[in-house]
């Protein structure tokens, strides 16, 4: 059974109309991936704690109740192939909501990862269902991990996770957060729309801390070394090895230096 816990208000947008906050969820992805299939749009979902909280690569995310957790469900008219934007905005929008509360500054590591020297403060992962040249539904799911007491980071996770609380000693209520959070969001959202895609990644990759680094590439079977040079127009990352420039639509990568 879901009980309502926390309550939440949303700025004006165009984007979301509902903000539905759950005690428990399995996960706030799912539960709006679910909701994608009755046709419903503009929905957010808050959870106090998620019992299976997952990231990219069907890897697991951490579960504080400390932590903000949250998906968002709303359709787009951008065309599919440039979906993979969207978590890019995400990305943007998160940075410049955490450097503007925190006067702090953080980095973004390609494709989704937010970092504090080094160590991972947020997640992003965007799922969607496309027919054609359109685009059905997002789910675009952010884990924050905001007010995590630093002893209970799991000593598994230490060397590379982290939380807001723990590096800064400032506590931000997670509605302020996520209200500024979705000012920007959307924003950025309605200049994919307009076709300015441009001026997204122009901002993404100022901010990326990943260009100019020698990287790994960590692929399926193999692994590959080179320069990150540039995102393109599809958020894909350009690497210069050894037989040229080779792009990368999504994988794991290591930054060397
Ligand atoms: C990643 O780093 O791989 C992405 C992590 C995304 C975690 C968030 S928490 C809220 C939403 N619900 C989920 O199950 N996942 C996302």
């Amino acid at each position: 059974m879901f009980v309502k816990k926390k309550s939440f208000s949303l700025p004006p947008n165009k984007y979301f109309n509902k903000i539905i906050c759950l005690d428990s969820v399995s996960s706030t992805q799912d539960y709006l991936k679910k909701i994608a299939q009755t046709g419903m749009r503009g929905i957010i979902c808050v959870a106090h704690t998620q019992t299976n909280g997952h990231g990219r690569l069907g890897r697991s995310w951490f579960d504080d109740e400390e932590n903000l957790k949250f998906s968002m469900l709303f359709d787009s008219t951008i065309f599919p192939c440039n979906l993979p934007l969207i978590s890019l905005a995400a990305g943007v929008a998160l940075k410049e909501t955490i450097e503007n509360l925190y006067s702090i500054t953080v980095q973004i590591k390609w494709p989704n990862d937010i970092l504090i020297n080094g160590k991972k403060i947020c997640g992003i992962i965007s799922e969607s269902a496309s027919a054609g040249m359109t685009v059905k539904w997002v789910v675009c799911g952010v884990g924050v991990n905001l007010n995590m007491k630093k002893e209970k980071i799991p000593q598994n996770l230490d060397y590379i996770a982290t939380s807001l609380l723990a590096e800064t000693n400032k506590r931000i209520e997670e509605s302020e957060f996520l209200k500024k959070f979705l000012e920007l969001f959307c924003n950025y959202l309605t200049i994919l729309e307009n076709g300015r895609g441009d001026i997204l990644i122009k901002k993404y990759q100022s901010f990326c801390d990943t260009i100019g680094k020698k990287i790994k590439v960590l692929l399926e079977n193999e692994t590959k070394v080179g320069i990150a040079k540039k995102i393109d127009e599809q958020g894909r990352l350009v690497v210069k090895t050894e037989i040229g420039e080779e792009t990368f639509s999504s994988a794991d990568i290591v930054h060397i230096r």
